[in-house]
């Protein structure tokens, strides 16, 4: 294991801090402080490189990283389902609305049972993090004492997180097993999660954040949906919830509030900078404009869009409507916990968007022309978007950021690089990105530790 608090890296950096645009950092110095901050970032290009190395040799603090090596932020997934990992790649034949109820809802009230979520959350934190998601943006169930023990757990393993106890109290809606009592009992829940978050003895830095969580509009009655907006004012904290994702979820919002989700929401007071709308496909040019006016973000999940959604979100237009965007897995709707496969979907959706799909059409009527991102875009969703849209300091490498990061080994003898002839910069992060397997990432810090 190697800590980088108080050391100063020597190595060779991708990052991406503006969207589509990737700096590739060629033997540069990054040096890391106790608080594990990033303080000094000193290309070799620059003349404070030699004097920084000098010193961090002289106070043997420099660790220099292998040639066949390179450093990535870590990735930020803005959108898992904690307690989904354990059906991970299963259940996928039914839709949406059948899904919650057939097999998802039956899922998650088995956390309950702490004897039964305990083993299932170590190991759902252990492989984010061996996968290199240094921050997850999670729901977890409506129970509160398992959602404290992922806390725990993400504390105790190093993760970076923010969590929340899942608020869907519509006896309408959801199964008699499998919801809060009433509005009241999801809101108390709620804020007292909130107090043990922060008060958590081992959260001294804030590493872990509690999220205001209306699992989405077709769970939850008004009263809990007004009191969760007072509750996210009252108390300053994120909010998530999941938004005009499918045609039935949209048509349900519109057919009830005469109005779109995100509309809908704003009104509840969840519409703020610190929320993140999990899928918007649906989402209209007014609902853009209104995201884009509250600073929120949009959550992209584009593997589970596939199973769910019937419609591809238009990236490429929300981006330049100046919304905030990251990527998320939505863990078990997308069936894979990696963010390489998030980044690599992102691509594919925006292309099948750009293309359209049905071949009776000719290709000039068949799609949407301009709506593609490239790599670098996805590269920067995953990083420094994802951190964007939380507002918090992560996601690249510049000071006063925390230094959460992977070492990708692009020869790993088991991995899924492979490297035939030396690369140009932007050619190698592409092969990283659209090959990368989990053998080749090396090691994950966060805030300078090594927590995988
Ligand atoms: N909408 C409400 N709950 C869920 C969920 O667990 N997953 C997804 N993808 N959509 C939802
Ligand atoms: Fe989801």
């Amino acid at each position: 294991m190697i800590d980088l608090r108080g050391r100063t890296l020597r190595a060779s950096f991708f990052h991406a801090p503006v969207c589509g645009e990737v700096e590739f950092l060629d033997d540069a110095l990054i040096g890391i402080g106790h608080d594990g901050l990033i303080r000094h970032v000193v290309r070799q290009s620059d003349p404070a490189y030699e004097g920084l190395l000098g010193v961090a040799e002289n106070e043997e603090t420099l660790v220099t990283l292998p040639p066949d090596s390179v450093v990535l932020p870590g990735f930020v997934d803005l959108h898992v389902h904690a307690p989904q990992y354990a059906q991970l790649g299963q259940a996928l034949d039914v839709p949406l609305e059948v899904w919650l109820d057939k097999y998802t809802f039956p899922l998650e009230a088995r956390y309950a049972d702490l004897a039964f979520a305990r083993p299932r959350y170590t190991a759902l934190v252990a492989d984010l993090l061996a996968n290199g998601t240094t921050t997850a943006l999670y729901f977890a169930t409506v129970d509160e004492a398992p959602t404290r023990l992922l806390a725990d757990i993400c504390l105790d393993q190093g993760q970076r997180a923010l969590i929340g106890k899942v608020a869907m109290d519509d006896p309408d809606a959801c199964p008699e097993y499998y919801r809060d009592a009433s509005a009241a009992a999801a809101i108390d829940a709620t804020r007292s999660l909130m107090d043990y978050i922060r008060g958590h003895k081992d959260n001294a830095a804030g590493r872990v954040l509690p999220v205001v969580t209306p699992r989405f509009i077709p769970s939850c009655t008004d009263e809990v949906l007004i009191g969760l907006g007072q509750l996210a004012a009252e108390c300053d904290c994120h909010i998530q919830t999941h938004c005009s994702e499918s045609d039935w979820a949209h048509h349900h919002g519109l057919v009830r509030f005469e109005q779109t989700d995100t509309a809908s929401l704003d009104g509840f007071g969840l519409l703020t900078r610190k929320t993140v709308l999990a899928h918007a496909n649906f989402i209209t040019a007014a609902d853009m404009t209104l995201i884009a006016a509250r600073g929120g973000a949009v959550a992209h999940c584009p593997l589970s869009n596939a199973y769910f959604a019937g419609a591809v979100f238009p990236l490429r237009r929300a981006i330049e409507k100046g919304i905030h965007v990251g990527l998320g897995t939505d863990i078990s709707g997308g069936p894979s916990a990696s963010m390489f496969d998030a980044a690599r979907l992102a691509v594919v959706a925006s292309r099948l968007l750009e293309s359209g799909v049905d071949a009776d059409l000719p290709a000039t009527a068949r799609g949407w022309p301009g709506s593609r991102i490239d790599l670098a875009t996805a590269f920067h969703l995953a990083t420094a978007g994802g951190g964007a849209a939380l507002d918090l300091p992560i996601g690249r490498f510049e000071v006063g950021r925390h230094f959460d990061a992977m070492l990708i080994d692009t020869v790993a003898e088991t991995g899924g690089i492979r490297l035939f002839q030396p690369l140009a910069p932007l050619d190698l992060l592409e092969k990283i990105i659209n090959t990368a397997s989990r053998a080749n990432i090396a090691a994950v810090w966060v805030d300078g530790t090594q927590v995988a």
